[in-house]
């Protein structure tokens, strides 16, 4: 739980930042999205800008900032007929404590407004305070002769994301539980999956010692897949059994205060890995430990990722997947077959984290770059993910324009021999100090025979 003195620092600091001498900023938390049809709402999250702000997670709420009287937070206080359904709502005291400022009750946003008419007006956080004003019980924006300034509101939006990315203590303090909660649950997949469970049981048991360890949700809709189903990115989990000769592809996250941890295993179903896949398995892991001993400060990210696709590229080759020279192979993509994200992602309230590109660039538009969701130089306190992987998906390499680009340089027999595979990726959350980097998840074994060790535990008891 963040510390008031932090979330305060953290204001200061975006304040300055923002340099503006008049006008409003409004920082909204978001409103609850209702389930369509039905009288209920899924889960909410508070929006990232608000919570990394006000240090608080209230539904319908915003924290208002002018430059001369500082910042204001207004929470949704409950109906007679929400508290029946809902409870009571929010401690008020304990919102005041945990964001250094006294809550003031929703209604009085309009006012806050009208007394700043006419004014620059920005908008951040979720942008359905700006869709939706009468969510927040505010008339339409024209009223106050206000218009949301979108460019004002894209710059301040800026500031917060570069201040985002550098972790303070009680951040770091929160990834850390994260972790350790993904960890323990990782860890009762590696010790206990069997062929015959279903991916959908494996994942109930992951996510339940999430929560036994101190996780507050999932960071994200938790990914596993068994057999051909490892090769989906974003594999939501099924009835599917695991067979003996799988691999199974877990890629989950516990979330707590906020802070998301991001973790990914590989791992046989039965005790050992088969053929080839100890050596897809082994290439994999040396490029991750290769790449999270270069996280290092001052070292561009993307630097890293073309790194790792040139060591897949040359795995590949030697393996008989691929043909030529590395460097040449990431220079047309060709690794990107097989491996199409990027390495990584910032980590932090949002599993992708924001500002993961350096102000001025954007992703780019080729295969074997588009994806990759981190493009700046490292710097101490920020919290990357390092995640290769090597994939057989069908839906890159069934296509006859790319069969046809690479068939100098692909086997395509010996990868639709492989083509129910699956995939394979290893994933650590890293925070990047002014030494070694810090693996906040290294204690859930990653290396071959670790993994081997823990897979034959699990058929001798
Ligand atoms: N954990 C999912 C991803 O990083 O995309
Ligand atoms: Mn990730």
């Amino acid at each position: 739980m963040e510390s008031a003195s932090r979330v305060v620092a953290r204001r200061e600091r975006v304040a300055r930042a923002w340099a503006i001498d008049r006008g409003a900023v409004l920082v909204a938390s978001g409103l609850p999205v209702p389930i369509a049809g039905t009288d209920q709402f899924h889960e909410f999250h508070a929006h990232p800008e608000f919570r990394y702000l006000a240090g608080v997670a209230e539904p319908a709420s915003v924290l208002a900032f002018d430059p001369t009287e500082g910042w204001t937070l207004f929470v949704r206080l409950p109906s007679p007929d929400d508290r029946i359904w809902t409870g009571d709502g929010p401690d008020l005291d304990r919102l005041a404590a945990r964001a250094a400022l006294s809550p003031r009750p929703l209604e009085q946003l309009a006012s806050w407004l009208e007394t700043r008419r006419g004014e620059p007006l920005a908008v951040l956080g979720n942008h359905d305070l700006v869709d939706s004003p009468a969510g927040y019980l505010l008339p339409p924006f024209a009223r106050f002769e206000s218009a949301v300034d979108e460019e004002l509101s894209a710059r301040l939006s800026w500031v917060v994301a570069e201040a985002r990315r550098a972790k303070d203590p009680d951040e770091l303090t929160a990834m850390r539980r994260a972790a350790a909660a993904s960890l323990a649950g990782h860890l009762l997949a590696l010790r206990t999956a069997r062929p015959g469970m279903t991916e959908r049981q494996l994942q109930i048991e992951l996510e339940a010692e999430f929560f036994r360890n101190g996780g507050d949700r999932t960071a994200y809709g938790s990914i596993v897949g068994s057999g051909p189903n490892g090769a989906i990115l974003h594999f939501t989990p099924t009835r599917r059994e695991l067979a003996p000769g799988d691999l199974v592809l877990i890629d989950a996250g516990a979330e707590v205060d906020g802070y998301a941890s991001d973790v990914t295993r590989t791992f046989p179903a039965g005790p050992a890995f088969e053929g080839i896949q100890r050596d897809l398995y082994r290439l994999v892991y040396e490029v991750q430990q290769r790449a999270i001993a270069g996280a290092r400060p001052g070292v561009e990210y993307r630097d890293l990722h073309l790194r790792a696709c040139e060591q897949i590229a040359a795995g590949l080759v030697d393996l008989g997947i691929l043909r030529g020279n590395p460097s040449d192979l990431v220079e047309r993509d060709a690794h990107a077959l097989f491996f199409p994200h990027g390495l990584g992602h910032l980590l932090g309230l949002a599993t992708h984290d924001a500002g993961g590109c350096l102000r001025g660039r954007s992703p780019s538009d080729r295969f074997g770059l588009k994806w990759l969701r981190a493009d700046l130089p490292l710097q101490p306190g920020y919290v990357v993910t390092i995640e290769p992987g090597i994939y057989f998906i069908p839906a890159i390499l069934d296509d006859p324009g790319r069969r046809d680009a690479y068939r100098d340089v692909v086997d395509w027999d010996r990868v639709d021999a492989l083509r129910d595979f699956g995939g394979i990726r290893i994933e650590d959350d890293v925070l990047i100090t002014d030494g070694a980097p810090d693996v906040l998840t290294r204690d859930l074994p990653s290396a071959p025979e670790a993994v081997e060790t823990l897979r034959a535990a699990a058929f001798a008891k």
